[in-house]
């Protein structure tokens, strides 16, 4: 009998972005096939308006987490600030290529945009999706998100506890990685 070939472990990293690299979102938010695009961003959305969405979310701060292999970023977590809102809320959001769903890096890259999230002091997180996008309710449920339907969109809602220092958890998260000597500091 034949065995079930496994899929290979994702072997890039997950970072910030910086604001250089906005063309390597850009790129990967053109690459998600027909249907990821249309649950990323809840109907049809053309080249023109990836490429005029990526510029603007670099434009106007957003954060944005990446999975980057070989220069290529192939997963990205979003976080926009929601200004009008009280307390400090943002709208998030994710894209994995289709090419590597299900193996993980939707919840790696969730529990790094809460780190950030977290450390700019941000106390409520949003997002929404379509009602039929079970991939991005159990994500959203595996970070427990409480989902509510309005207006036909699925919205979870998450609260975040404030973090006691403002870069606890990205200590966390590098601190192992100095110790390793992966980091230096100059
Ligand atoms: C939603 C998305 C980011 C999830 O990324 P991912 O890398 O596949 O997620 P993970 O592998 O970490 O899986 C997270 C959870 O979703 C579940 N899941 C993943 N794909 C699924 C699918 N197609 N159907 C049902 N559940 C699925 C996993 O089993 C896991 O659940 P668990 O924690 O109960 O085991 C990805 O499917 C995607 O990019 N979809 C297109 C864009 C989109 O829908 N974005 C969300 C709107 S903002």
């Amino acid at each position: 009998m034949a065995r079930m070939a496994r899929k290979p472990e994702p072997r890039g990293v997950v970072r910030r972005l910086r604001p250089s690299e906005f063309t390597l979102f850009r790129d990967h938010l053109m690459r998600l096939d027909a249907g990821s695009r249309r649950d990323r961003f809840n109907g049809a959305a053309s080249d023109a308006f990836l490429k005029d969405y990526a510029a603007r979310s670099f434009s106007q701060g957003a954060t944005v987490v990446g999975y980057v292999e070989n220069g290529h970023v192939l997963g990205a977590a979003e976080l926009h600030e929601r200004p009008e809102s009280d307390p400090p809320t943002a709208e998030i959001a994710f894209s994995v290529e289709k090419a590597l769903q299900h193996r993980g890096l939707g919840s790696q890259l969730f529990q790094r945009l809460i780190a950030h999230a977290r450390a700019l002091g941000y106390t409520q997180l949003r997002v929404t999706t379509h009602p039929h996008n079970d991939a991005m309710r159990a994500l959203a449920r595996r970070f427990n998100a409480r989902l509510s339907f309005e207006k036909g969109e699925t919205v979870g809602h998450i609260d975040l506890e404030p973090a006691s220092q403002s870069d606890a958890e990205l200590s966390a998260v590098y601190l192992p990685a100095l110790a390793a000597g992966a980091l230096s500091m100059q």
